[in-house]
């Protein structure tokens, strides 16, 4: 996102645990910062020093460790890349059981320490409930071996869950234990395009009623990101048929047990849908290929490269109520145009798009530049409306160090101080990821 930018001169390459323990020792010994560093897609600024720290790579940590087909558990070394392992995993049946638009780069130690939340935790939760054990190396160098491949241990404090979205400041993850399910027999999926956001809430709740156990992704853009997505060669463009009036468009994915069960399900879905006495969606274009599947989840998925390459972007990733979703981007447009800095040499879009089912939005400002009048426009005045909803500032991409001043505007004073003695315990000299989550007291 090209917002940050340290004075690092050294990145090391470890390939073993014990490497990364011999390091994280020196590195304590001498009071040096570490940045643990994935595959770099993050969208907080957590993986970039933000001074001279070393850099901590996990990329040549890349293989899996054991796969028992059976149970469906995987161990892996930290730095896997998120698609190589579902490759590793499909000639056994299973899938991982979270998937995001950043695949292809991200790493499953970036996962986990992001706790990435992506396009399937509608269907198969977070990383929270399928992470079964990890691997980390601690600031002292200590390795803290808690990689069991148990589904059930009720031993006391479960440590590894604090590792889980820390993005780095406890601890390296070295290693993953985690529950992959088993691949669906039948994917499909369909882009519905809406006449009104009005219309998104009741759709789900009739989508969820008619689909129930095979809906696994409930996925909303609105108008200005297809645009954006098509504009950016991201997926194939619907007709100009299929968008005429569409204020936004949802995207449903199913995934069952038999084809023409889920196909019966969704044809039906689609007619209920289109015939209704008042229709809740204009039109809908259902997948008739694998490569037409792709195609529709490329829309989606493509967004966020499209916004990077329209200009720069100011992202809120943010949870609140699904019936607010519409105001919050059209309220954050408006306060923009009130300032005087909606046009083009200022904030070019405000768009919205995100996880329906998860009651995460994604709010994208893009600009021409990133300009000091514009961040102040913004904040605090979207952290504010997150706020008196009781809203999450991150929803899913974590605080890195974009976002440790907005902390308190999700967590209490009382969290906050003990999240400030958690991070002590395990970091006492301060090294690990230094500045990232936590503001420097
Ligand atoms: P990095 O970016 O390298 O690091 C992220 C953070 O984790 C940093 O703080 C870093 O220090 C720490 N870290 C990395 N590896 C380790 C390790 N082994 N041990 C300890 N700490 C470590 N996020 C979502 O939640 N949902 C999405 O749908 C989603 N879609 C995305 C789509 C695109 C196109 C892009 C670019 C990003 C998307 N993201 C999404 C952001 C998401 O957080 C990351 O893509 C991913 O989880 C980070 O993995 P990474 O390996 O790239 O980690
Ligand atoms: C997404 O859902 O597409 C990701 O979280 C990335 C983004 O917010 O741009
Ligand atoms: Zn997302």
């Amino acid at each position: 996102m090209g917002r940050f930018r340290g004075r690092s001169t050294t990145v090391l390459k470890p390939k073993s645990t014990h490497q990364v323990s011999q390091i994280m020792k020196w590195c304590y010994d001498k009071r040096i910062g570490v940045v643990p560093q994935g595959g770099n897609t993050g969208l907080v600024g957590g993986s970039v020093p933000i001074n001279d720290e070393v850099v901590l790579s996990l990329s040549n940590m890349n293989n899996v460790r054991s796969f028992d087909p059976i149970s469906g558990i995987l161990v892996a070394d930290a730095g896997c890349i998120l698609q190589s392992l579902t490759d590793y995993v499909a000639p056994y049946n299973h899938i991982m059981p979270i998937d995001l638009g950043a695949k292809g780069s991200c790493q499953i130690g970036g996962n986990v320490a992001t706790n990435a939340g992506g396009l399937r935790l509608l269907r198969y939760g977070s990383l929270h409930g399928t992470v079964l054990g990890l691997e980390v190396v601690l600031p002292d160098g200590t390795i803290l071996d808690q990689l069991t491949t148990l589904r059930k241990d009720n031993t006391g404090y479960d440590l590894k869950q604090l590792f889980i979205g820390a993005e780095g400041t406890l601890g390296v993850i070295t290693g993953v234990s985690i529950l992959t399910p088993p691949a669906p027999q039948a994917s499909n999926n369909v882009i519905l395009a809406l006449p009104s956001f009005n219309n998104v809430l009741p759709l789900y709740q009739t989508v969820k009623r008619q689909l129930s156990e095979i809906l696994s992704a409930f996925e909303f853009i609105d108008r200005t990101s297809y645009d954006l997505a098509v504009k950016h060669g991201q997926g194939r463009a619907l007709s100009d048929d299929e968008v005429a009036g569409a204020e936004c468009f949802v995207l449903i994915e199913t995934s069952g047990g038999r084809r023409e069960h889920d196909e019966e399900k969704l044809s039906d879905l689609l007619g209920n849908l289109l015939e209704a006495d008042k229709p809740l969606v204009n039109t809908g274009v259902l997948a008739q290929s694998p490569a037409q599947f792709s195609s529709l989840w490329a829309l989606r998925e493509g967004v966020t490269e499209a916004v990077s390459k329209e200009g720069k972007a100011y992202k809120y990733d943010i949870s609140v109520p699904l019936s607010s979703f519409k105001d919050v981007v059209d309220g954050t447009r408006e306060h923009l145009r009130a300032k005087g800095l909606l046009h083009d040499k200022a904030v070019k879009h405000v768009l919205g798009y995100g996880h329906v089912g998860d009651g995460n939005l994604h709010l994208n400002i893009v600009a021409d530049a990133y300009l000091p009048e514009i961040q102040d426009a913004l904040e605090p005045y979207v952290y504010e409306v997150v706020a008196s909803h009781r809203g999450s500032v991150s929803a899913e991409h974590g605080i890195g160090a974009m976002k440790t001043h907005a902390l308190h505007y999700s967590k209490s004073p009382v969290s906050i101080a003990l999240m400030k003695k958690i991070k002590e315990i395990f970091d006492p000299r301060g090294i690990m990821n230094p500045g990232k989550v936590l503001e420097h007291d």
